[in-house]
């Protein structure tokens, strides 16, 4: 079997990830320090999977580490880099905390893929390297915005490394992967996001606020030039998101990359409101959200979704689960979260 290095494989997207690597017949290798995730997410993927995935626990800003790790696993195809700091508040307060993890982790993973011929890189990016586009949905070239927090920075910063790594180094290969709002969770509800402490992102805040573990959900900002006047964004349902990483290796693996770095918007082209997604929960699951519109949280950009079309067409990957889907799975891994809590 053919392996794959899994950066932050028991995190969000990397444990939905290392999934489905598994199901098309690949061999993941996670590589995790627990920063932000738990050993049992490893119980989820093997039940799921039905296989015993290989996890090697340290952190990748140890050069040595890294390096040795690479070594044992040189065989491998190529690497899914997803491990990284992203809570873009907590980046505003802490930015060094930042930039030695989510950079110094990035040039390891390089350094080491190079010494020990590994010629394929996945690397997670962001919508948020665009800002507040002029103009919308966004395509691969809309112009990148400065930045607006260092974890967005970070995301800049490292398709830059990327691009200048690969252009010395022609026998390694990357796909950048600029990620929209990812969603939802496993059908199975074995594995699904463990956001730490209050969560920031609107899903998990939703989910939690219905569970009753907070007592409502505000919504940022109810005046923006939208529709009903809440923010847009491009939800995308993570297992989605997932396979469009395993066409990524694909891509590379077989050549079929016309540039030695690409980048692909992964999402599903449509935008929603605050409101619509509620909406959506509320539909999906026959749940009432309580909730407030509040002033709008400082850093939060009006409107943004994607342009999909080269994904679709370079990648053959289309997302397939609408916004129903997403809402559901979110509120089904939330319930199933609890009930083996208590
Ligand atoms: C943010 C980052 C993005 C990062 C992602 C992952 C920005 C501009 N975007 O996405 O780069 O990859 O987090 O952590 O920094 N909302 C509420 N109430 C809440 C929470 C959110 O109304 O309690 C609203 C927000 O104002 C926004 C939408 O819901 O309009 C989505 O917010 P969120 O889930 O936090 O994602 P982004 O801010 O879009």
């Amino acid at each position: 079997m053919k392996k794959v290095i899994v950066t932050g494989g028991m995190g969000f997207i990397g444990s939905h990830t290392a999934v489905e690597l598994a199901n098309k017949g690949y061999d993941p290798i996670i590589i995790d320090n627990l920063s932000n995730s738990s050993l049992s997410v490893l119980d989820g993927i093997n039940k799921i999977t039905n296989k015993n995935v290989t996890f090697e626990k340290f952190d990748l800003t140890d050069s040595i580490a890294t390096e040795h790790c690479f070594q044992k696993h040189k065989d491998a195809i190529g690497v899914i880099h997803f491990a990284a700091y992203k809570a873009v508040g907590e980046s505003v307060k802490l930015p060094n905390k930042y930039y030695k993890n989510n950079i110094l982790s990035l040039i390891n993973v390089l350094d080491s893929m190079y010494s020990n011929n590994i010629p394929n890189l996945i690397f997670s990016s962001s919508c948020t390297v665009y800002g507040q586009p002029d103009v919308l949905p966004v395509t691969e070239s809309t112009p990148i915005k400065k930045a607006n927090s260092p974890y967005g920075f970070t995301k800049q910063i490292g398709e830059q490394i990327i691009n200048d790594f690969v252009n010395v180094n022609n026998e390694i290969s990357a796909i950048s992967l600029r990620y929209f709002n990812p969603i939802g969770a496993h059908d199975s509800c074995l594995i699904g996001e463990l956001p730490n402490g209050i969560p920031n992102n609107l899903l998990p805040y939703i989910t939690q606020t219905v569970y009753g573990i907070r007592e409502k959900l505000h919504v940022f900002g109810g005046d923006y030039n939208t529709h009903d006047g809440t923010a847009i964004r491009d939800y995308i349902h993570v297992v989605d998101l997932a396979k469009a990483h395993v066409k990524s290796i694909e891509r590379l693996e077989k050549k079929k990359n016309e540039a030695n770095h690409e980048f692909f918007n992964l999402g599903t082209g449509i935008g929603y409101s605050v409101l619509d997604v509620i909406n959506a929960f509320e539909k999906s699951t026959g749940r009432k959200v309580n909730y407030e519109i509040v002033a709008k949280r400082s850093g939060d950009v009006e409107a943004v979704y994607a342009n999909t079309e080269i994904a679709n067409k370079h990648l053959g990957w289309k997302a397939k689960l609408n916004i129903e889907d997403m809402t559901k799975s979110a509120w089904d891994w939330e319930e199933k979260l609890n009930s083996t809590k208590s």
